[in-house]
């Protein structure tokens, strides 16, 4: 269970979350939608403990992780695996080399074992055949598979977060990409690795997500399912769903 107990949180006297209380499970699939600057990665970055709170308090599986040490929040961190905004890969490192990065930082593994998983990995998410490329020579499409495989290499998550995961990408491959990310939330609950989507686009947000939060000016303006998402009256709101509206 990860719960938000009354979080706020402000940069230069600016308020970025306020006064934030929700709670999810780690088997839930989750969109949290919103425009620019409305705080979504800063609630990633809370939940990672990357962040910390002004106020509230923040528990994941029951531990108030607002109160540990840099060096006591790593296995709270081990419970997720995150898929940054900016893909960010190593530009110097070849795709094997960015998988790897982690198994490297974080297990014990023989470099024969290594090259077996960063391979099972590839394979997995359809790349294998780019594992001597560098990042410059993929398509974007790639670029965020790869950023995907490096997330999950080094840890078997609970819960999965995307942080805007097919922004900037064409229809085609944001869809493909929706598609590997549903795979990837495998299992039954409660044993089922959840997801959370951070995205401004709510077409991506309903192929992958059941719960849909929308975040207005650090505040929750919108929790429900796909059905309320649908009916929610919400002026700003219904400009985010539009698309949903006119597919109906
Ligand atoms: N480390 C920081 N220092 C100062 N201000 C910050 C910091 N991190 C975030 N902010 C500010 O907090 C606000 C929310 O940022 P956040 O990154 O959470 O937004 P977002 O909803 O993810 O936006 P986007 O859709 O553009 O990614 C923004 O106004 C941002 O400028
Ligand atoms: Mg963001």
């Amino acid at each position: 269970m990860i719960e938000f107990r009354n979080v706020s949180l402000a940069y230069n006297s600016k308020a970025v979350l306020d006064n934030v209380s929700f709670s999810a499970r780690f088997y839930e699939r989750v969109a949290v939608l919103g425009g620019s600057g409305q705080g979504k990665t800063t609630i990633l970055r809370l939940m990672l403990g990357l962040a910390r709170p002004d106020s509230g308090s923040i528990i994941i599986d029951g531990q108030d992780i607002t109160e540990l040490e840099e060096s006591q929040l790593r296995e709270s961190r081990m419970k997720f695996s995150i898929v940054f905004q900016e893909g960010a890969l190593f530009d110097s490192m070849s795709v094997r080399e960015n998988v790897a990065f982690s198994l490297r930082e974080y297990s014990r593994l023989t470099e024969k074992e290594i090259e077996s998983k960063v391979r099972e990995l590839l394979r997995r998410l359809g790349i294998e055949e780019a594992i001597d490329l560098m990042p410059e020579e993929l398509s974007g499409g790639m670029q965020r598979r790869v950023a995907i495989a490096r997330s999950l290499a080094g840890c078997s998550p609970r819960m999965v977060l995307y942080d805007e995961a097919t922004t900037g990408l064409d229809p085609l491959t944001a869809e493909s990409i929706c598609r590997l990310i549903r795979e990837l939330s495998e299992g039954e609950p409660p044993d089922r690795t959840g997801l959370i989507i951070v995205t401004h686009k709510v077409s991506d947000a309903a192929k992958v997500a059941e719960r849909f939060i929308y975040l207005r000016r650090g505040a929750i303006a919108f929790d429900g399912d796909m059905q309320h998402l649908m009916r929610a009256e919400d002026r700003e709101l219904r400009i985010f769903t539009e698309e949903l509206h006119r597919m109906e």
